[in-house]
């Protein structure tokens, strides 16, 4: 099971927008996925059209150990979601005090049956906060999405610093393993120099697949649609479907 974690404490950079298509990708190519909402603004739940506003059980109730995952997951047609909505704003400060805190989404997940899922992909809030650490801790890689512009690399000195201390302290497993450059415009001039910067600062781990700027990818959720249901034959249909393909060739670590 490949558990990774979508961060960016910078905010609308395309986190939720990648968990979304990456993981109806996987699940057209036959993986067994589960996704994971670990923001209260509930955006990927919300994306998919699933009303977690009316759901009994939802991520909060998995951390505060109420439920376990498979009680709580929303069985979509082609994968699974344990969805998130405003409830998990509580969680922030309701967590701070208590022991294990960073710990509680990695306990969830060791209760899964060992074969249920080979991909679990958790879409995490602008923050750096007690729910993305429980991301960090629970997850083996990291993908970071970037978007091609000016202020990309703004704050990205603080996320690896954070996840360095995870890794030293709490998830000796974790490593950055994909940079996703998204809303990408190869017309711009600004753009391809923002890519380099990125390419000289994250060398191999940046996906060869660039994510273009496409309004079709912005209209989807409203849809609560995936990119695949809402326009097979668009720009970012092609754009997530070859970067799942890379995602599914990288050299998985020991
Ligand atoms: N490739 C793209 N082209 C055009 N619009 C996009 C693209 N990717 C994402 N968007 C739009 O940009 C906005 C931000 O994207 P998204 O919600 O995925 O970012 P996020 O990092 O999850 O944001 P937040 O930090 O608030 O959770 C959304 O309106 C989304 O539909
Ligand atoms: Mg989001």
């Amino acid at each position: 099971m490949r558990v990774i974690a979508v961060v960016n404490q910078k905010g609308g950079v395309g986190k939720t927008t990648s968990v979304v298509n990456i993981a109806s990708k996987l699940a057209m190519l036959g993986k067994k996925v589960l996704v994971i909402d670990l923001d209260p603004q509930g955006n990927l739940s919300i994306s998919l059209g699933i009303p977690s506003h009316e759901l009994e059980f939802t991520v909060y109730e998995v951390l505060k150990e109420v439920v376990t995952i498979e009680e709580a997951v929303f069985k979509k047609d082609k994968f699974h979601v344990l969805p998130a909505n405003i409830d998990l704003s509580g969680a922030e400060v309701e967590l701070s005090g208590a022991a294990g805190r960073e710990f509680l989404l990695r306990e969830a997940l060791e209760k899964l049956d060992k074969d249920v899922y080979d991909y679990v992909l958790i879409d995490c809030s602008p923050s750096l906060g007690i729910l993305t650490l429980n991301a960090l801790v629970a997850c083996r890689e990291v993908f970071i999405p970037l978007q091609a512009e000016y202020l990309a690399m703004q704050g990205i000195n603080q996320l690896i610093n954070t996840i360095s201390i995870v890794k030293s302290r709490l998830n000796k497993k974790i490593e950055i393993t994909g940079i996703i450059v998204t809303m990408y415009d190869k017309r711009k001039n600004l753009h391809k120099e923002v890519v380099e910067r990125i390419k000289e600062h994250f060398e191999d781990k940046v996906f060869k697949t660039y994510i273009n700027s496409t309004v079709a990818l912005a209209e989807a959720p409203s849809f609560g649609k995936d990119i695949f249901e809402y326009k097979a034959d668009s720009i970012g249909a092609e754009d997530y479907e070859s970067l799942v393909k890379e995602i599914i060739k990288m050299p998985q670590p020991e």
